[in-house]
């Protein structure tokens, strides 16, 4: 039996894709159990690139299955373009796509909803209708799940319930209701009847799927999409996004329970970022010559899926170390190592000062971590170009020390660590712990 779940320790964008893509020739089928077309993952070979936001990453490998389960929202258009975008670099992957019949459908509405109802201005959402459609999923009248678009008159009715809810619901809370967006049924429904269409080989009883397989003793991969730290429930809400990004999320986003998970991989860059809105204890903000902006640079820190910059800091190890032990981490990754060469020191967040007192813990409350000002540690940084480095030993002693200080404040081995985005630049660290 073999189950291993990549999971993001920050606010998102760790490098997960790196790492599935890394862990895809000893898996067979690569699972998205969470969130939609609101991550971005990226794959990089020699000069192929490829950034996929709602397909699972290890869906460019052909051996593949890859699956969207029930936890993920599904936004038809982005499905059929990024299959269609996959087949135009030589990879065809319809037949290797499974959709969850269960997961639920974004619609423009929902888009429409996140852009123009507060979502995207008071949390910085990604504007891709995620919320608006996980709070429809959890509020059931005006859900409407990927199975259901196979059935056209059935569609038709329920859209006809729905549609005419949602303008209103758009006229009334829109910043401006003379400008949103509303929405025709008969357009909409035919758009997403043909599209179901398109998607129908594909819809199938994922959550079966997969218990055949793990019979079968196929070995499955996890992806998880954004970071712990905006996972629904135990990030910084309500800095966060709507689903359970934590392993947490597999058992009712796949239906395969958490006991068969036998690895759970932690990602997590040598630093932190953020996209969006909420707090970010260590981001720094020193202004265009400053660090911050140079690391912003050197790691091309600009979001896959909006292309906003991202807010850039030292890494947090109360926030890792948080991650780490709510996802059950056994391991964890260090990306982005290569962007920090070239600093004399390095900072590393190791407690907080919150209301006059030192701690030692993370602080989940998005309102109250704001609050919170990091206390550092500062250790030498190594001015070499480590991206060529392919073992251990490549390293700069700095560098080695460095990574060998984030395991013992996580209190967790360092399996791989990073040192540029090709596959190729990346060192498998013996597990010492
Ligand atoms: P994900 O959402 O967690 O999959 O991460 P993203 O793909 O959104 O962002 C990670 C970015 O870092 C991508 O542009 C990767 O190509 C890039 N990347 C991954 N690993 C490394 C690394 O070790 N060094 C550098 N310089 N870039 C990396
Ligand atoms: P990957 O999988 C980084 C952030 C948004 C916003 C908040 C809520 O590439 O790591 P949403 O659109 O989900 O309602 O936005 O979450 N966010 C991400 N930040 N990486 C992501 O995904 C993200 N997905 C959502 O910027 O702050
Ligand atoms: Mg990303």
């Amino acid at each position: 039996m073999s189950a291993t779940c990549v999971v993001g320790l920050q606010w998102g964008d760790e490098a997960k894709g790196k790492i599935v893509d890394f862990l895809s020739d000893e898996h067979d089928f690569v699972v998205r159990y969470n969130g939609g077309n609101n991550a971005g993952h990226t794959v990089v070979w020699g000069d192929r690139k490829f950034a996929l936001s709602l397909l699972p990453t290890g869906i460019l490998r052909s051996h593949m299955t890859a699956v969207i389960g029930n936890g993920v929202v599904v936004f038809p258009p982005k499905l059929l373009e990024e299959l269609a975008s996959l087949k135009e670099a030589g990879i065809d992957a319809k037949d290797r796509l499974r959709v969850s019949a269960n997961a639920h459908v974004i619609f423009p509405y929902h888009v429409a909803e996140d852009v123009e109802c507060g979502g995207k201005a008071t949390i910085g959402t990604t504007g891709r209708g995620i919320g608006p459609c996980y709070s429809d999923k959890v509020n059931r009248a005006n859900g409407i799940r990927v199975g259901e678009l196979l059935n056209p008159e059935h569609l038709k009715t329920r859209l006809s319930d729905i549609i005419p809810r949602k303008n209103k619901v758009l006229k009334a809370l829109a910043q401006d209701p003379d400008k949103v967006p509303q929405f025709e049924v008969e357009k909409v429904w035919k758009e997403y009847a043909e599209m179901g269409d398109k998607i129908r080989p594909m819809v199938t009883d994922t959550a079966m799927l997969l218990h055949d397989a793990l019979k079968d003793r196929k070995k499955l991969l996890f992806e998880a999409a954004q970071g712990s730290l905006l996972d629904i429930d135990h990030g910084t809400f309500p800095f966060v996004t709507s689903s359970h990004s934590l392993p947490s999320g597999i058992w009712s986003g796949t239906g395969v329970p958490a006991r068969q998970l036998t690895r759970i991989i932690g990602v997590a860059k040598a630093y932190t970022t953020r996209v969006g809105s909420g707090p970010c204890p260590t981001e720094l903000t020193d202004g265009p010559e400053g660090i911050g902006e140079r690391i912003r640079k050197i790691g091309r820190e600009y979001g896959t899926v909006t292309g906003r910059p991202r807010r850039v800091g030292w890494f947090d190890a109360l926030a890792v170390r948080y991650s780490a032990a709510l996802a059950g981490c056994d391991e964890i990754t260090v990306m982005l190592l290569d962007v920090l060469s070239g600093l004399d020191e390095i900072k590393v967040c190791v407690g907080y000062e919150y209301e006059g007192k030192k701690i030692n813990y993370f602080v989940s409350d998005g309102v109250e971590l704001a609050k919170c000002k990091p206390v550092y540690e500062t250790i030498q940084g190594w001015s070499e170009d480590i991206s060529k480095a392919r073992k251990l030993e490549d390293l700069p002693v700095q560098a080695r020390r460095y990574v060998q200080y984030l395991s013992d404040l996580i209190g967790l081995p360092v399996s791989v660590i990073s040192v540029g985005p090709d596959r190729e630049q990346t060192i498998l660290n013996k597990i010492s712990g």
